[in-house]
């Protein structure tokens, strides 16, 4: 339990604190003195560069979390609300970037390529909406996980 705790809130960290950091601190500085151009080829590799590891923290938060929902709690059914909210948020943040890696961020990259910045431009304010509603989930997710639990029995 302890291995797969760790590994699941460290996998949760990278995730999460990777977007609040993309949402909070690089997208306004780069939205505010940034050109198109180069704007939309940093955030192209930028994702290049973190969303493998988003790839591999889902990877993780799933295997870790079911393990310890059917290995130590004895299912859903016998775990707490709090880890059932945790289960179907975190799938609803899951389908959410699967969405943005498979739709908005492959046009991204395309527009990049092509250097066609309008469509590069409507591709990244769809990948900032969704990523924006993914980071509030997270922090909404990890506030459940570890203090509401308290709360949420
Ligand atoms: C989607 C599948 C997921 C499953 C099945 C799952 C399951 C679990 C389980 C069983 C625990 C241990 C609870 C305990 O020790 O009482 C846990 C802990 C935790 N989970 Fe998840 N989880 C999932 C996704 C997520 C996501 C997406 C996040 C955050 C964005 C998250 C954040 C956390 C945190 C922060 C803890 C540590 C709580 C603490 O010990 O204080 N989990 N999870």
């Amino acid at each position: 339990m302890g291995v797969a705790l760790f590994l699941h809130v460290l996998a949760v960290v990278i995730w999460v604190g990777g977007m609040f950091f993309a949402y909070m601190c690089l997208r306004p500085v780069a939205a505010s003195q940034l050109e198109p151009p180069v704007r939309l080829t940093l955030w192209s590799g930028v994702f290049a560069r973190f969303f493998p590891w988003v790839f591999a923290s889902i990877a993780i938060i799933l295997a870790t979390g079911l393990w310890m929902v059917y290995a130590v709690f004895g299912g859903f059914s016998a775990s707490g609300l709090y880890i059932n909210l945790m289960f179907w948020l975190g799938l609803v943040m899951m389908l959410i970037f699967l969405h943005v890696n498979f739709a908005p961020y492959r046009r991204l990259r395309r527009a990049v390529e092509q250097a066609d910045w309008p469509t590069g431009g409507k591709a990244l304010a769809q990948i900032r909406v969704l990523v924006g509603i993914n980071t509030l989930l997270g922090l909404l997710v990890i506030i459940i996980a570890s203090g509401g639990r308290y709360l949420l029995q």
